[in-house]
């Protein structure tokens, strides 16, 4: 019975050492959350969220620059399926579709309307997925 503890203590160790090493090399499964996960909101607030970005990063040159107001009180009702000034027929905002949406591109500076916004190039990347998700959800007044 002595002669078999010493092997029997070897297998149990080799077993675990080799159960383990499996476990570690499978890893946890990662999934990507989306982006709503990342920024930890589900519906995104128009005046909770998006708006203060507008007055923290543009409010210091709209009013008056791009014929645009996007202060407190003006900024929804100036974005919204209104037609962009320097770039007609486009849109500003185009709830549900931020690439049809003349803000958009010009946050993510895709050099496809003029200058990049804010020109200064401030904002964050938390901020940028806040304005996406909030044209991705239909762009509300909320
Ligand atoms: C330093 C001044 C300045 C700041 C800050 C600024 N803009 Fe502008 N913006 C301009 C100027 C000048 C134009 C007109 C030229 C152009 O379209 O590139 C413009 C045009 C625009 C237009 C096009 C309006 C239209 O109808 O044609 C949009 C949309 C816009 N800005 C969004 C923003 C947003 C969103 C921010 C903040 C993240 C911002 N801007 C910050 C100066 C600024």
């Amino acid at each position: 019975m002595k002669d078999l503890l010493f092997p029997v203590a070897v297998i149990a160790i080799l077993t675990l050492l080799l159960t383990q090493g499996c476990a570690k090399d499978e890893g946890p499964f990662y999934v990507q959350p989306p982006l709503d996960t990342i920024n930890g909101f589900d519906t995104v607030s128009f005046a909770d969220v998006v708006l203060p970005i507008f007055i923290q990063h543009c409010w210091v040159c709209h009013p008056p620059n791009g014929g645009m107001d996007l202060g407190l009180h003006n900024a929804y009702a100036e974005l919204v399926n209104v037609t962009s000034t320097g770039y007609p027929p486009e849109k500003r905002v185009v709830p549900y579709d931020p690439m049809a949406s003349v803000l958009w591109h010009k946050v993510i500076s895709s050099g496809e309307f003029g200058l990049a916004m804010p020109p200064n190039g401030v904002i964050t990347t938390e901020e940028l997925l806040s304005i996406r998700s909030w044209i991705e959800q239909g762009a509300m007044d909320n």
